[in-house]
């Protein structure tokens, strides 16, 4: 089975003031993630937590800074883009705005049939190939000659998911698929998402300001601040036992029916706008309702609570 590997990725933007002061951001710092193709993995966190970034790097949209993206045993990000082009295909990403990811003076079968047209299918293959996709994405044969400016949000977002499943991909990365979608909608695109990820083992990375729709996909979530993961482990365990206070915030700003814990609720701080990083010591010590002199000084490395669950804290919650 293929497997993706993040080993020590960082991702930094020089930021361009007015005149000659150039700001380094980092967007990302030393990320270690390791899917094996077939599972579900969310990426949670507050907006400019580096979510996106992430994904962009694990599309190869991004050469990060230092570190390595593993497929199956070789670095994407030293590979040319002719060396890139299989694992293209491979690997897909939707985006949250289906509108501007398509062009509208194309018809919705020419939108899903362009990638298999690079593949030098026959017409007849072609067609039979958008015919399989737009149905398994549930959407009617009938409506295929028609312009994306005549779908809904929703019908949309179905037209870019069989767009990136045209090229048999092994791995989906989906930023914020739905979060531009009515609620009803929204639901609707998740379980399309579940019932595709369950028939064909697609491993799906699945980004998300929303703890709440990645439980409802994945099986396991990174919880990112500030372009740090601070946990990472089973869905399930975040959302009952978090063991980092910022999980534990995220999970308090959700509805009671999703938290299933209210202790941990009560017992933690209302979230605050995101702050620069501090120089030094813990990446979230100026939010962190215990943090100590020692977190001002040491940075806490992610550690292994139990196998498959890490977090980044010296006091963690759950301890
Ligand atoms: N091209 C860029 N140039 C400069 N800085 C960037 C660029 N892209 C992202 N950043 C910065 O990197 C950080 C992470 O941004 P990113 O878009 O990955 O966050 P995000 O978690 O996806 O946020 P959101 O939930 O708003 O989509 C932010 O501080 C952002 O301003
Ligand atoms: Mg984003």
């Amino acid at each position: 089975m293929s497997r993706l590997q993040l080993h020590g990725v960082s991702v930094d933007f020089t930021v361009k003031k007015g005149g000659r002061d150039a700001r380094l951001v980092h967007a990302l710092s030393n990320i270690a993630i390791d899917l094996e193709l077939g599972d579900t993995l969310a990426l949670v966190g507050e907006s400019g937590s580096g979510k996106s970034t992430l994904g962009r790097v694990i599309v190869q949209l991004l050469r990060p800074s230092r570190g390595r993206v593993v497929w199956d045993g070789v670095d994407l990000a030293t590979l040319n883009e002719q060396q890139l082009k299989p694992y293209r295909q491979k690997i897909q990403m939707v985006f949250q705005d289906a509108y501007s990811a398509v062009n509208p003076r194309m018809t919705i079968k020419d939108i899903i049939a362009e990638p298999i047209r690079l593949q030098g299918l026959s017409k007849g293959l072609r067609h039979a190939a958008t015919v399989t996709l737009l149905e398994r994405v549930g959407l009617d044969v009938k409506m295929s000659a028609r312009y994306p400016q005549e779908f809904s949000g929703g019908q949309l977002q179905r037209v870019v998911l069989a767009r990136a499943l045209a090229t048999k991909p092994e791995l989906l990365v989906l930023d914020e698929p739905t979060s531009s979608l009515d609620v009803s909608i929204q639901a609707r695109i998740l379980n399309l998402l579940q019932a595709l990820q369950k028939q064909s083992g697609l491993g799906l990375i699945f980004i998300s300001h929303d703890l709440a729709a990645a439980s409802y996909i994945a099986r396991r979530t990174a919880v990112l601040y500030l372009g740090h993961v601070v946990e990472i482990g089973p869905t399930e365990t975040l959302i009952t036992r978090p063991a980092h206070p910022y999980s534990a915030a995220l999970l308090a700003a959700l509805p009671s029916l999703v938290r299933q814990n209210d202790a941990v609720a009560k017992n933690s701080e209302p979230l605050l706008p995101v702050m620069t990083p501090p120089k030094d010591g813990c990446v979230f010590q100026n939010r962190c309702p215990s943090a100590t002199p020692r977190c001002q000084l040491v940075s806490p490395a992610l550690t292994a609570r139990s196998f498959d669950h890490h977090v980044a804290c010296h006091y963690p919650l759950d301890s």
